[in-house]
């Protein structure tokens, strides 16, 4: 059986800098997948590599067994594989309906159903009550939400969340976790980079570590985190808001 996703030794180069160097790891189907590592280190262009919004200099990527190397995001997307971004960026002019809906309809026959699975979506991560408010009017941790939202209204097997933790409070982060357990408990595979750590400790039982572009670790969470080169990656870095 091929793995949902493998991507093997692939790199990005932006002129002179690596920012990706010659990974290689693959995900199975149901799993949830933490990756963490300092700034800079490459994870979110590795996120753009594997949905189509930069292009590998060298390597193959493949959902289940499909080369997928190179294609346009749309056409990833509508394989299933989806992402959020590290900068939320809604339509913020519509509402919190209206802008699930428009992701919906990505892979929706009508408006109709996009605005069914729209519905249902907002009701998974408790926007529900948002759902006539104005996008640009919600607070951060409520626009991380509905970046999720949209996310999950593509329907995807796959899905990428680029810190979604980013900018929240306790309080909220907690609040995510449990709508991160639902998502799992639909069927989503998850992998998510995160700079706090308590999400990956409690959501992902394996983790990648980045730094400098390579990948120094990938294994069992609680084995990563304490190897000293995870360790040392960390020092003077976000290890501290665990
Ligand atoms: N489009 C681009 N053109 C040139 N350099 C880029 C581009 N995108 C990213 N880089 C560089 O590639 C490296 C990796 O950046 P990336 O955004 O992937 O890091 P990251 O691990 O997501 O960091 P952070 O934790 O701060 O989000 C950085 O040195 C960054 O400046
Ligand atoms: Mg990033």
């Amino acid at each position: 059986m091929n793995p949902l996703l493998s991507v093997h030794e692939v790199s990005k180069q932006f002129g002179g800098l690596t920012a990706v160097r010659r990974v290689s790891f693959a995900v199975e189907e149901g799993e949830m997948v933490g990756i963490i590592g300092p700034n800079g280190a490459g994870k979110t262009t590795l996120f753009h590599l594997i949905t189509g919004f930069l292009k590998p200099s060298e390597g193959d990527i493949r959902f289940r067994g499909r080369s997928i190397a190179g294609w346009k995001p749309y056409r990833i997307s509508r394989l299933g594989i989806t992402r959020t971004f590290q900068i939320v960026k809604p339509f913020a002019h519509l509402n919190v309906l209206q802008n699930v809906t428009v992701a919906a309809l990505e892979r929706s026959a009508t408006l109709r159903e996009a605005t069914r699975v729209a519905e249902e979506v907002l009701e998974v991560v408790g926007l529900a009550g948002y759902r006539d408010h104005a996008a640009v009017d919600l607070p951060i941790g409520l626009k991380k939400k509905l970046e999720l939202a949209k996310a999950l209204a593509t329907r995807p097997a796959l899905l990428f969340l680029d810190e979604v933790m980013g900018g929240l409070t306790p309080g909220e982060v907690r609040d995510m976790i449990e709508v991160l357990k639902q998502v799992r408990e639909r069927g989503v595979t998850l992998c998510m980079i995160e700079h706090v750590l308590k999400p990956i400790f409690e959501l992902c039982p394996r983790t990648l570590v980045l730094q400098q572009g390579e990948l120094i670790a990938d294994g069992p969470t609680e084995e990563v985190m304490r190897r000293a080169e995870v360790v040392e990656a960390y020092l003077g870095e976000a290890i501290s808001d665990a």
